[in-house]
């Protein structure tokens, strides 16, 4: 693998790269994609508010030493959709969580850039978790106004979110 990949490339489904608008590409996380939009895509998410390169850098590392090294193995897979100028227009986490009894997938911070959304790429990110996590499982929280994407996606609800904020 790539050292400057989260993850390793070989989990990307074929299918879903091929399934892409022409000229798109789907990829692990790499470490220069702080130069590439990355915080930009997930500002439709969220507030990113200030986070320099070497923040990025250091967390980035952190993340890639709690060791994705295959299919059905722990740790942070987050991935990226690239338009054909190689700018990032899509993201999503997986990240597959150890039990004693089994393990579970998480999905995360599935974000398209606001001019990029209808396109289906929200769609093939999900699909494209689902394909590294084949066999463990997923389970997310979102919005009640995101619930129709997710059950899209195959998703359906289950059980109830609850929040202890400090
Ligand atoms: N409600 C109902 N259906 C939806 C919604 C929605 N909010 N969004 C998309 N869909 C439908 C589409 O119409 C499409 O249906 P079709 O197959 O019948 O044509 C299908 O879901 C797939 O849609 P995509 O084109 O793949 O969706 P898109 O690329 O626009 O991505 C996303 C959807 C990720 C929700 C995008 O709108 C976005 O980034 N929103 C802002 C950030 C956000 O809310 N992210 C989710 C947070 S929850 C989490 O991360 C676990």
């Amino acid at each position: 693998m790539s050292s400057d990949s989260l993850f390793s490339p070989d989990l990307i489904s074929s299918e879903v790269a091929a399934a892409l608008p022409e000229g798109y590409t789907i990829r692990p996380l790499r470490k220069g994609d702080y130069h590439a939009g990355f915080l930009d895509v997930l500002a439709v998410l969220t507030t990113v508010g200030d986070v320099s390169e070497q923040d990025f850098n250091q967390r980035f590392e952190e993340m890639q030493a709690s060791g994705a090294l295959g299919r059905g193995t722990g740790g942070y897979h987050i991935l990226v959709i690239l338009n054909g100028n190689n700018k990032i227009v899509g993201t999503g986490a997986l990240i597959v969580e150890k039990k004693f009894l089994g393990q579970v997938g998480h999905i995360e911070d599935i974000a398209v850039a606001k001019d990029q959304q209808g396109k289906k790429l929200g769609l093939r990110i999900i699909q494209a978790l689902d394909h590294v996590a084949e066999k463990v499982g997923t389970i997310l929280d979102c919005s009640e106004a995101n619930e129709g994407f997710y059950v899209k996606c195959g998703f359906k609800r289950a059980g109830l979110e609850m929040a202890h904020y400090y």
